[in-house]
């Protein structure tokens, strides 16, 4: 067998691998083997192109692996989970980069010489989803961090201009195929970089993580215009692969919040905070109680529903959350978690967290299982959650009508753990935290709930 066949092999194996990565990172039991094979898979594919017939450069290969590893592994290994979309932008961001990159070396490196125009195409395709990708996900990943404001920013007319920009970019690339000219591909490096700053800076914070998907699948079809580029089908594979599953995902993701992309990307949803009438939260009364007071409540129930948000992830309170729920199936009381598919900043969040406390899977249910069974819970338990339950989505005219929620106001009593009475992410005013059935406990989450567990536990 020659060794381009075993190349070949070898990249078909890791295909194969990604395609099962994948199937395995839908479901929460399998995610982690799913990861798994896909590092397996990956491994071969590095280490099968070392192989490569013609391959130069090895050490300088070796040296960017190791500055990719040095910079990589610590990032990963001390994120916070509340800090994991910045660095997924980051990481996505320098991979329609490295895309953008090798379009250009493989540009330049045509010496002048006029290619076959098919050639150029997907070169320039890779320059400018690339670095489309790269800029926006960098402005991405600077609003995460909240070096900028979170909220949009926006100017009159900003929509002609990155429709401008966007016509710019593309004449620009008819320009470059026709005259193969080097200081139009520079124009059109600048025009991408600047489309992606722009197109990003009118999103709001609360949008970043569809934006992100978004960026991730570009990145995805950057990387595979870089397969045709550079002649190399596992490339082409892998960034299909990554194109499509951050479109679907993109998709889900609107789904989930009730809106559509277009909106997504061009509305600049979340410039002002909106309050619905009856005035400014902090003016109106509410029932508050304290962690005890609630702690003995749930010993009298028969059925509780935890739902967890963002707050969660803040506080880090899923291994006291998951304390609680043992306390209280100790007592002979049925619990579950109801996860809303956007609670959280990214997909998964409240999964991941949850089962970082060795929460069982089956206590987990989606939306859509979770939403029939509340009726019949004593308590639902907010923990850290806000625009996914609140019921505003219900009403036409509201900013989130549309979005599918948890029904926890179906629930006998609703317990809300937050800190204060500032709206969530969406920055739109919960009408459940007035209701009558609804009781506010005040505090970080991860104070509140061990303070309940022990109460819980002397009950
Ligand atoms: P949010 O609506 O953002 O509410 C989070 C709540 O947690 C707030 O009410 C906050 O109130 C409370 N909180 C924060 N820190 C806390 C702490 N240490 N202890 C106790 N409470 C704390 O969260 P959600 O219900 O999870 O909704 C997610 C939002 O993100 C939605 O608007 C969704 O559309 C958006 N989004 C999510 C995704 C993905 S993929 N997850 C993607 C795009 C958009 P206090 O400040 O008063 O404590």
């Amino acid at each position: 067998m020659s060794r381009g066949t075993i190349l070949d092999l070898c990249y078909l194996v890791a295909a194969v691998t990604f395609i099962l990565a994948l199937k395995g990172l839908s479901n929460p039991k399998r995610a982690r083997t799913g990861n798994f094979i896909a590092m397996a898979g990956m491994a071969l594919a590095i280490g099968a192109t070392f192989f490569q017939p013609g391959l130069s450069h090895i050490g300088l290969i070796v040296i960017g692996m190791v500055i990719g590893a040095v910079v990589g592994i610590p990032a990963s290994r001390m994120v916070k989970m509340t800090a994991m979309p910045q660095l997924v932008a980051i990481f996505n961001g320098v991979g329609g980069g490295a895309a953008a990159l090798v379009a250009m070396t493989e540009f330049l490196g045509f010496g002048g010489q006029k290619p076959a125009t098919y050639v150029t195409l997907e070169v320039l395709v890779g320059v400018l989803i690339g670095t489309v990708s790269f800029a926006g996900s960098a402005i991405a990943f600077i609003k995460l961090q909240e070096l900028i404001t979170g909220r949009p920013i926006t100017y009159p007319g900003q929509q002609i201009v990155n429709a401008l920009l966007g016509i710019g970019a593309i004449g620009l690339v008819i320009a470059v195929l026709i005259t193969a000219s080097t200081p139009l591909l520079w124009a059109l490096l600048a025009v991408s970089a600047l489309l992606g700053v722009l197109l990003v800076l009118p999103i709001g914070g609360a949008d970043v993580p569809v934006l992100i998907s978004l960026l991730n699948s570009l990145t995805g079809l950057a990387v595979a215009a870089s397969g045709f580029t550079l002649g190399n089908n596992l490339l082409i594979v892998a960034g299909t692969l990554v194109g499509a599953s951050g479109l679907l995902l993109t998709q889900m993701m609107c789904k989930a919040m009730g809106r559509s992309l277009p909106n997504i990307l061009f509305s600049a949803f979340g410039s002002a905070t909106i309050t619905s009438s009856g005035g400014s939260q902090e003016d109106r009364p509410v029932r508050s109680a304290t962690p005890e007071d609630i702690g003995v409540m749930l010993a009298y129930a028969h059925k509780v529903a935890i739902i967890p948000g963002y707050g969660l992830a803040v506080a880090q309170a899923q291994h006291i959350a998951r304390e609680l729920a043992d306390e209280l199936e100790s007592k002979g009381i049925e619990v579950f978690y109801a996860i809303h598919p956007v609670a959280g900043r990214m997909p998964g969040h409240m999964n991941v967290l949850l089962a970082e406390a060795n929460v069982p899977y089956d206590k987990l249910l989606e939306m859509d299982e979770a939403n029939p069974q509340l009726g019949q819970c004593d308590v639902a338990l907010v923990v850290g959650a806000n625009d996914t339950v609140n019921p505003a989505a219900r009403e036409a005219g509201s900013p989130i009508s549309g979005m599918p929620i948890i029904n926890a106001d179906d629930a006998a009593q609703v317990v809300f753990l937050k800190r204060s009475m500032r709206p969530g992410f969406a920055g739109i005013e919960n009408e459940l935290l007035f209701n009558e059935k609804t009781t506010l406990v005040f505090g970080d989450a991860k104070e509140t709930l061990t303070k309940m567990v022990a109460s819980l536990a002397a009950s």
